[in-house]
């Protein structure tokens, strides 16, 4: 199994619960950070780097069938106006790392299983993307990101479709707020009032939580050609254009 943005937050969580669970698990990412297995570094938005990174981890582990990616930047700020402003730069660049490092990621598995044998059921793999509930109701500031987020959900039924006839199922989780290094440390108006904002369990999600919700996709066979929130009934109100007025 081949964790993309294994060395910090929602993937080093699912990482260690799948390991602990008896998978072969490495991990891809710009950084290690806190994973302690096998390890490549490859920034997602960059093909040649993937497919070089896929050649060394299947040298170890042999052919991965389930893809896990959460890697993931975000870019926000208001569109117009003389403040904090989303830059054309800033924009490509989320769609790049988001939207497009997804569909490399995918790409690249996908064909390499498909010279692969298929198991008793049909099926030759699993990938598991992460978009995220701004998705759906992004906040004011947030329109880079939530097109990005929103390119995964989109990409998600028709590659599903596409890989069906190679027995790959692709599915994408869309959280809501999780303690991880990307939001734990964070505070500020903003920060506070996203925290609030989760109906039950009151409180953001834990990793392990998240890492719970991947084992289950994985092995459960009739998840497939879906985006599933995990969100406990968050739903993001409008927000604030003085959070981005510096
Ligand atoms: N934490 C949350 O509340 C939350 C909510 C909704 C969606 N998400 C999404 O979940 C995913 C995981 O988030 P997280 O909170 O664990 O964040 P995180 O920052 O802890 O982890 C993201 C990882 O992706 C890696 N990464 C970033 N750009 C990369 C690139 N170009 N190539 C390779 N690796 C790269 C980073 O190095 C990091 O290890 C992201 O896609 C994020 O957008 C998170």
């Amino acid at each position: 199994m081949l964790v993309a943005g294994g060395g910090s937050g929602l993937g080093l969580a699912s990482a260690r619960l799948l390991r602990d669970r008896g998978a072969r698990v490495a991990a891809l990412d710009l950084d290690k950070g806190g994973w302690d297995g096998l390890f490549a570094e490859a920034d997602v938005a960059d093909e040649a780097a993937v497919a070089h990174a896929f050649d060394a981890l299947e040298a170890e582990i042999g052919v991965i069938r389930v893809l896990l990616n959460t890697t993931g930047i975000g870019h926000s700020g208001l569109s117009i106006g003389p403040d904090r402003k989303v830059t054309a730069s800033g924009f490509r660049r989320t769609m790049e790392v988001n939207t497009l490092g997804s569909f490399i990621l995918a790409q690249t598995l996908a064909e390499r299983l498909t010279a692969a044998d298929a198991d008793s059921s049909g099926e030759r793999g699993v990938i598991v993307n992460t978009s995220s509930i701004v998705a759906f109701e992004g906040q004011i500031g947030t329109a880079a990101y939530a097109a990005a987020k929103g390119g995964i959900n989109a990409m998600t039924l028709p590659l599903a479709r596409e890989f069906a006839r190679y027995g790959i199922r692709v599915v994408t989780i869309a959280p809501g707020i999780f303690e991880t290094p990307m939001f734990s440390g964070a505070r500020g108006p903003m920060i506070d009032w996203l925290r609030e904002q989760v109906v039950f369990p009151s409180r953001p999600g834990d990793a392990v939580e998240f890492a719970e919700m991947v084992a289950h996709i994985i092995a459960n066979r009739m998840m497939n050609g879906t985006v599933l929130r995990l969100d406990g009934a968050y739903r993001v109100p409008v927000g604030r254009h003085d959070w981005w007025v510096d």
